[in-house]
């Protein structure tokens, strides 16, 4: 048994009675496919091996208690006052909220989680605090609701309380992620694909910034506003529904109807729906060199365009261009802070790993850390 899953049943076992059920509950990575999951786009993530581990049993009573061993705090509450609240405390009562508003037939619980995403890392640890809880909640109550509907009101939960209005991607990827694979999933009709990941030769390396600027949440739903804006001019010129249809030649057309970064917006935004179409293809017929580029590619204009990036992973991405072995790479998630995603010839790993560390470390007086991804299931209980 996982440690930390081990350690979440012990303090289980030290606060609460009965015996809980164990849920394990994974973070993503992206490949590709950025900001377009709630414009209508394509994106390709995959739910790894890190997560947070939940410990959940009913209680027989309408109080929900909740431990979070990694903030060291604990808070009660009755389900008839569950409301919005702040930092975690959020997330879950998010969650539980979500299945109140369906009217689902739920009682206490007592509920004990914990992790090991870095917080902040672009890696979501919000989707896997979110998807854990609420499959539990589904498990322990014997709700019957679909994984597909699981992620839906997820993503509901994470508009809700944390007022973070958040696509699709994340709370897909942590319920229907697979070993192996990636997920290519259509975000305008939730049809999804499973391609195996095989990098012949390469890995996919993480390099955390241990950097989250903390405008972030707010940035992101103003970066929403903008395509909202964008598509509401494009939609009165052209008979269009949206993003996905648009040729760049249309965006520019519109320019003047535009401000500026309302522009640069929605051309990001077509140019990445683009790019992951192209991307999907190169990965299936095993042309990571060229997929590669595709990555360096969106970085430039997740920065440039989109305006989501910040010195730290810029500066990161620039070290990655110095290595031969790295042949792509880009910030990964929502921005502003987080991991780089890279993608590194086997044999080189150690020497960019190494390098991009002291590097770093000089210029920004922060200790960086790299991980090399491991893919794996999505949401789960464990035996
Ligand atoms: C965050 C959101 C996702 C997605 C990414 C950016 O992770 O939760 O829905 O928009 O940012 O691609």
């Amino acid at each position: 048994m996982n440690t930390i899953a081990e350690n979440a049943r012990q303090q289980f076992a030290e606060n609460f009675s009965g015996t809980p059920r164990l849920f394990f509950s994974p973070g993503r990575i992206n490949l590709i496919g950025e900001h377009v999951d709630y414009n209508d786009g394509f994106v390709m993530p995959a739910a790894i091996n890190k997560g947070v581990y939940y410990a959940l049993a009913p209680n027989g009573t309408t109080t929900l208690n909740f431990i979070a061993m990694d903030f060291q705090e604990r808070a009660s509450f009755d389900l008839k006052d569950v409301a919005g609240s702040e930092g975690w405390k959020n997330y879950v009562l998010s969650v539980v909220n979500e299945f109140l508003l369906l009217k689902k037939n739920i009682g206490g619980f007592d509920c004990v989680f914990s992790g090991d995403i870095p917080r902040g890392s672009g890696m979501s640890s919000s989707a896997a605090v979110e998807g854990g809880l609420a499959y539990g909640i589904n498990e322990m109550f014997n709700l019957g609701l679909d994984r597909v509907t699981l992620a839906l009101l997820c993503q509901r939960a994470e508009h809700n309380f944390p007022n973070v209005k958040c696509g699709i991607m994340d709370q897909f990827a942590n319920m229907m992620g697979k070993n192996g694979h990636v997920i290519l999933l259509d975000c305008q009709s939730i049809k999804h694909q499973y391609f195996p990941l095989k990098l012949d030769g390469y890995k996919i390396v993480l390099i955390n910034t241990n950097v989250h600027h903390s405008l972030a949440s707010g940035e992101y739903n103003i970066r929403r506003q903008r395509c909202e804006e964008g598509m509401s001019i494009l939609k009165k010129r052209l008979s269009i529904h949206s993003f996905r249809e648009l040729k760049e030649s249309d965006v520019r057309d519109a320019r003047d109807e535009m401000s500026e970064k309302v522009f640069n917006c929605c051309l990001f935004v077509v140019q990445e729906i683009e790019r992951t179409q192209k991307a999907a293809i190169l990965l299936q017929s095993n042309d990571v060199q060229a997929f590669g580029k595709l990555m360096f590619e969106a970085h430039e204009g997740l920065s440039k365009l989109y305006e989501v990036s910040c010195k730290e992973l810029d500066h990161l991405v620039e070290m990655a261009t110095k290595f031969d072995a790295v042949i792509g790479a880009r910030m990964m998630g929502g921005g502003f802070g987080g991991c780089t995603i890279n993608l590194v010839k086997n044999e080189g790993i150690e020497s960019f790993v190494n390098a991009v560390t002291l590097d770093y470390q000089q210029k920004f007086h922060i200790i960086p850390e790299a991980y090399i991804v491991e893919t794996g299931d999505g949401t789960h209980e464990l035996s």
